[in-house]
This record gives structure tokens, sequence and C-alpha cells, in this order.
């Protein structure tokens, strides 16, 4: 293969946004590959690199007070085609000479738009024709202010009763706007505008395709590392498994897995990474049965983050003296699972605005005497493309489309001190409502489902017995990017069929609630 994938290529100009990573899905969903970059990057990194076309995000800004984001000037005078999305099509009327005002009608939600001006970009692009005659959009909008007077050379191309000019387009410089979100789906046709304006305006070909991604990464890979041997944390997780397949497919037997098994994962997973990865796949993987070390550091810990601490010590410990065992054998790279969404999210920290509220662990934090150079071929990759990836290297769609599973695992599903008896129960439980949720259709429809154990004891009745064992809550969330989460309206009669045969099939569990709080206030896991 010799073309590059990466050479049509798509900017986007973060103002702030929460649709910007849509955005940037969205765009390569249709084949075509982009990057996010905040509005105040250097224009160095703008002009390296070097788009076919550039997105302006909506933001939370109003163009209308003194120091509000701009647009960089040099994104102008790349002579590539732009497209401003709210916040992005009122700071590219401002500055290019036209007028925004606060408007005394705001809108948020469902709109219908008219099409005018006949634009390349809206042209037969519509869901309803009005009693005119004139194409109808059905939009999303989301804004206090609006354009109030167009720039010198753009005419309107979209217009609803409270925005006027809810579109605009200067064709000749390949420049437009639309007030409206075409990137979030309640904007039926707005997949068909961003292809328009990438594809058509801007001339990309959709090259970015998962087999082209994968036929790409290899070559990289190869390129990268040589004949060099490379070693992984496995964790059994989607990103660690596709890595590994892709690293296998790339180098071979160059590729060591270490799968620590802590002991806190779920019912029979460890074995089922081993027969996917290493019965199945011929990969190498050295399982190390860590479960004793764990538990016995995490006894009589119930804090948290404590426990949290604890694991990622130990994870690392673990990983370091297999390292050190394999090192003789010369390992000089480390391969990691890092992805796209954590590369924006570390450059939009640059405000350190964000907070932390739970330290995720990775295997990050190794001791400086293991020097290992990294190999992280997903980074570019969001999670769904590392899915689709997956599935074309041939990995299990059960284990490609599975839920999250946090690196501490059960550990933080255990509230208080980890004990294994508690471990156990929870495995059972946990797997009864996963099985539910697949055999009725409703795994798929739920982002991240799991039973959490309550180290609480509540009474109950069996036959003529009096029981006192422990509480489970289930938990199960709906969400895109699990930053924000709503609590999963399962159907009544399913959790009653969960309840029933959680307390019936496991000795050692009294009671099951369900957990109904949202994200925020909540967090998904309970700890
Ligand atoms: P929260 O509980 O913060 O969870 O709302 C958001 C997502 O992150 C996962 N999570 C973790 N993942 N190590 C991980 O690797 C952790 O310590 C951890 N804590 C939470 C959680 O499962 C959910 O998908």
């Amino acid at each position: 293969m010799t073309q590059n994938i990466h050479a049509d290529r798509i900017l986007i100009v973060d103002f702030g946004s929460q649709y910007t990573q849509l955005i940037a899905r969205r765009v390569r969903e249709i084949g075509i590959y982009c990057e996010i970059l905040p509005y105040d990057a250097d224009d160095n990194e703008f002009v390296e690199f070097a788009p076919k076309g550039v997105i302006f995000s909506g933001g939370p800004e109003s163009t209308t007070v003194e120091d509000g984001p701009k647009a960089p000037q040099c994104l102008f005078d790349m002579a590539v085609p732009v497209l401003g999305i709210c916040y992005g099509m009122q700071t590219m009327a401002q500055q290019l000479g036209g007028e925004v005002e606060i408007s005394d009608h705001r809108e948020f939600g469902y709109a219908q738009v008219r099409a005018r001006g006949h634009s390349k970009l809206l042209k037969d692009i519509q869901d309803h024709i009005n009693s005119e005659g004139h194409g109808v959009l059905d939009v999303w909008m989301s804004h206090g202010d609006r354009v109030a007077k167009l720039p010198g050379g753009f005419k309107c191309i979209a217009s609803t009763p409270s925005a006027p000019m809810a579109g605009m387009a200067d064709e000749e410089r390949g420049y437009y706007a639309l007030q409206f979100h075409p990137e979030v789906t309640h904007t039926l046709q707005g997949q068909r505008v961003l292809e328009r304006f990438c594809r058509e305006i801007c001339g990309c070909d959709a090259l970015w395709t998962a087999g082209n991604i994968v036929d790409d990464a290899v070559l990289a890979l190869r390129d990268q590392v040589g004949d060099d041997e490379v070693m992984l944390g496995l964790s059994g997780g989607v990103d660690s498994s596709v890595l590994a397949a892709l690293l296998h497919k790339a180098i071979g037997d160059k590729l060591t897995c270490v799968f620590v098994d802590h002991g806190l994962l779920r019912l029979g997973e460890g074995d089922q990474v081993m027969k996917t990865f290493a019965d199945n796949m011929g990969v190498k993987v050295i399982r190390v049965n860590a479960k004793d070390r764990f538990f016995n550091e995490l006894a009589g810990e119930a804090d948290p983050e404590k426990k949290r601490k604890i694991i990622g010590k130990l994870f690392i410990d673990e990983f370091s003296t297999q390292a050190r065992e394999l090192a003789a054998d010369g390992i000089k790279w480390l391969a990691q699972g890092t992805i796209y969404p954590d590369v924006v999210e570390s450059a939009g920290t640059r405000s350190g605005k964000a907070h932390v509220i739970k330290s995720h662990h990775n295997v990050g934090g190794l001791p400086d005497d293991l020097e290992f150079e990294l190999v992280e071929p997903l980074r570019e990759l969001f999670k769904d493309e590392v899915r689709k990836i997956g599935v074309t290297l041939g990995l299990p769609k059960e284990m490609v489309m599975r839920h999250p599973f946090p690196g501490p695992g059960l550990a933080v599903r255990i509230l208080g001190e980890v004990k294994w008896e508690y471990a156990e129960l929870l495995r059972k439980a946990d797997a009864i409502f996963i099985e539910e949720l697949l055999a009725h259709d409703l795994y798929d429809k739920t982002s991240q489902a799991f039973v959490v154990f309550l180290p609480v004891k509540s009474v109950g009745v069996m036959g003529d017995g009096r029981k006192y064992d422990w509480v489970v809550s289930l938990r199960a969330v709906e969400t895109i990017d699990f930053m924000t989460a709503r609590w999963a309206h399962l159907p009544y009669d399913f959790l009653e069929l969960c309840s029933r045969r959680i307390i019936n099939e496991i000795d050692g569990i009294s009671r099951v609630v369900y957990d109904i709080s949202g994200k925020p206030p909540a967090t998904i896991e309970w700890e």
C-alpha cells in the first residue's frame, strides 16, 4: 500500500464546545483523517498540519465580549475552505467584517431551518419542502448570540425566524458557516452536510477506513521497532486487546504480553483472555498469578484512593519484575493503549482547569531504571475506531464490543475493604446481570453495566428461614463520553428477573437494589 491515508486531512479548531470531539468522530466516520487543535495553539502547529479544510467548533463564549476567543489569522491565510459552526460562525462573521449581536430569542433544541441561496454546502440536502417550495432542514440549535450583519462577500444560506442569518457563505473563498450543529444526530442531515464540506468542497478522498488504518499502522510499527522486542501489559480491556492483536499482526512473536491476573477480574475473564490470545491467536502471553499479593496488600484498606494507589503500585511492580526477567533478551519498547481522546484531553488541560476526580491508573509510572521507549499505535484513534479495527483484526465481537472495565477491577466495585469472599459473590452476581442483559438485547443499549458489592447486611426470608446476608446494587448507564451519564431506564420486569435470580442463586446475597443516580452528581463507579 503506497497511498498516504493521512494526506487528505481536516483540521478542527476547538473553541471549547462540548461537541468538538463529536465533530472529529463524524469526519472520521466519513472516512477522512482529522485532528483537533485548541484555537490558541501555536501558529506553527496549524501551518505544519497542512489541512485540506478547516472546521471551527462551537464554544461557550460570546464574541460580543472583549477578548472572546478568536481564530488565528494564519487559518484564513492558508487559503483552504473553512466551515464555522455556532460560535465558529460568529467569530468568523466578526473577524471578517460582519457583526454579531446578543439575540433576544435564544434557541436551544430542535429548529427548522430554511435553506436559501443555493449554496454548494446545502444544495439538495433537505428534510422537507415547505409550501413555497423551499428546502427545510430539521436541526439542533444551541445559541444565544446571532449574526446581525454578514461580512463583505458573504451571502445568507440558511435562516430561521429567530436567526435570519443562520448560515452564510463566501463561495469564492470556500468559507461556509452554520449556526446549527451538523455534528449532532438530532440534525438529521448533519452527516451529509459535513460530508459535502469535507469531500466535495475540500476535495478529500475517503481513505480513512478500518482496513487502511490497520495496513498503515502495521507498516508504521515495523518501521518504528524494526526487529526489536516489544512488551505490552494486557488487561483484557478493549484497547489493550486491540493493541495486542495489531502488534501481533505487525511483529508476530517479537511481541510479549504480560497479563497480571490480580484476582479482581470478572467471572472467567482471566481464562477468556488467555484463550483468545495465547490459544487462538498464538500471541506470546505471560500470565502472572498475583491474586494473593493483591489481596494481602489490600487487606484492611477501606479508602478508595488508597486502594487505587496500592493496586497501581502492585501492578507496576509485577510488570517491572516481568520486564527485568525479559530484559535479558533486550526489550526496549513498551506498548501503551493511549487513544485519541486521552491525547486531546491532555492537550485541552493547558489551562489547568481540569480537576482530578479519581486517579485512574495506567501502566505509566514505571520506575526510571526501566528505560523503555513507548509504542502507541492507537493514539490517533477514537474508541469506536479502535473497535472497528479490532473486528478487522479478527478479534471476537464480544470482546471488542465489551463495556469498559476499570484497571483496578472489582476493587472499586467492592465498597470499603476488599475481601476474597466479597469478590466471589460479586463475580457471580455480575455474571447473572450481564448474562440477562445480553439475553434481553439490552447489553448494547447500555454503555456500561455492572454490579456493586455493598458491605451491608440485610434481613430476608427464604422458604421458612430467615436470612441475614449481603446487599448488592445493579448499576447501568447510558453515555457517549463517560464524562456525563444517565442511569439506564431498564424495564421493571427485567430488573425484577435479575434481582430474583441473584437472590435465589447466590447463597450470601439477600437484597438487590438499583442505582438511579446520574453523573454528575454521582460518578459511574461507586468508588
Ligand atoms: P467514573 O466512575 O469516574 O467512571 O464516572 C468513568 C469511566 O472510567 C472508568 N474508571 C476507571 N478506569 N481506572 C480505570 O482504568 C480507574 O481507576 C477507573 N475509575 C473509573 C469507569 O469504569 C467508567 O467507564
